[in-house]
């Protein structure tokens, strides 16, 4: 290995950034943690990390714990795409505000390396497959919040001579997911609703395109992102590009897994959902040697082992919608997921 590197991460409750978490710990690094728990288990944190419950908008926070940081993995986020237009003030302030008082705290420090974790909502409804070299055209507010960010991110790194990377994933499936969160993750809604023999929902018809990638292969693609010399000032798709599959399917093989014959009841469309939406990976095949180690089908499988072995739970409704009106989908509404 390498030289040891002290590393802060925000997002540390969350799924990704738990996982990141205790993967460069086990590699011997040095973890600075950060998460407010507005989402996330607090046991995904890894336990031997400096864990901090510090919200990543609290610039003075952030700052106390930047002292000779050489790298930051910027995960914190509410990842909430479809809500986004129904609750714009949550989502903005921990997807936009929160990242800038994290770049601008690491900046203050001389970080080294900012790797940011973004979305391919960057991209918006355009032809599938989204290339990194597209213009970014966001959709919804999730999306134009980590348009902005990007944007700060690389306007204030320019200027301080600080490196910055990119990281765009998508749909990330496996364990640690929150899967008792009503607004997204898709698979695990799924999978927790199967378990406790409700149907699986679907809004609109279910032929959205999407392509899921398993968490190993994302972590693959980030670790070296933090030292990798050719990735920097680089925007980089992560995750495979192989098994396209609609909403229907993803429903039918999560109903395979959980052995259950309960057939999908099909809600109003959401507004601004992509109907297409995939990413190519051939630049991270290029530069970090992507290869996709878990297909879908195990991926599902992991994810819902994971979700039996804990316990199915009932949806925890903890972001308020901020719009209710004829759009917002009435199961958010109601509380019915
Ligand atoms: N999971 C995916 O499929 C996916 C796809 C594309 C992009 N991403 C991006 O990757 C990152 C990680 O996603 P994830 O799926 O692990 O999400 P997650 O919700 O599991 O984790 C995010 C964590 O950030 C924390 N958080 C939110 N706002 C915060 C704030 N203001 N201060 C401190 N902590 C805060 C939450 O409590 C949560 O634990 C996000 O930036 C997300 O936008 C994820």
């Amino acid at each position: 290995m390498g030289k040891i590197k002290k590393i802060l991460i925000t997002g540390a409750a969350g799924f990704l950034g738990s996982h990141l978490s205790e993967k460069l710990s086990n590699m011997g690094h040095e973890i600075i943690a950060v998460d407010n728990l507005i989402g996330g288990y607090k046991d995904n944190i890894p336990k031997n990390i400096t864990f901090y419950e510090y919200d990543c908008c609290d610039l003075d926070k952030m700052s106390s714990i930047m002292k000779d940081v050489d790298i930051v993995y910027h995960c914190a986020a509410t990842a909430h795409e479809g809500l986004s237009v129904f609750s714009p003030v949550t989502i903005t302030k921990n997807v936009y505000l929160a990242s800038v008082s994290v770049f601008t705290a690491a900046i203050k420090h001389k970080v080294k390396r900012i790797i940011f974790c973004s979305s391919m909502a960057r991209y918006g409804d355009q032809k599938p497959p989204f290339t990194e070299s597209m213009n970014t055209k966001p959709v919804d507010p999730y999306g134009i919040a980590k348009v902005a960010a990007e944007k700060v991110l690389i306007n204030l790194c320019e200027l301080n001579n600080v490196e910055w990377v990119i990281a765009v994933p998508h749909n990330i499936i496996g364990p640690k997911q929150k899967y008792d969160d009503p607004f997204r993750n898709v698979v695990s809604i799924m999978i927790n609703r199967i378990l406790q023999n409700k149907a699986p929902l679907i809004f609109g018809d279910g032929e959205q395109k999407r392509c899921f990638s398993y968490i190993d292969d994302c972590l693959n693609c980030l670790i070296p992102m933090m030292d990798q010399a050719n990735v920097n000032k680089e925007i980089i798709n992560i995750g495979p590009d192989e098994e396209f599959v609609t909403i229907n399917q993803v429903a039918e093989i999560c109903s395979n897994v959980t052995g259950s014959n309960l057939q999908p009841i099909f809600k109003k469309e959401r507004p601004r959902e992509v109907k297409i939406a995939t990413c190519s990976a051939d630049k991270a095949r290029n530069i970090l040697n992507y290869k996709t180690s878990t297909d879908l089908k195990t991926g599902i499988q992991k994810t819902h082992d994971y979700i039996k072995n804990r316990g199915s739970k009932p949806f925890n409704y903890h972001i308020e919608l901020e719009i209710e009106n004829s759009l917002t989908p009435d199961v958010w509404v109601k509380k019915e997921i």
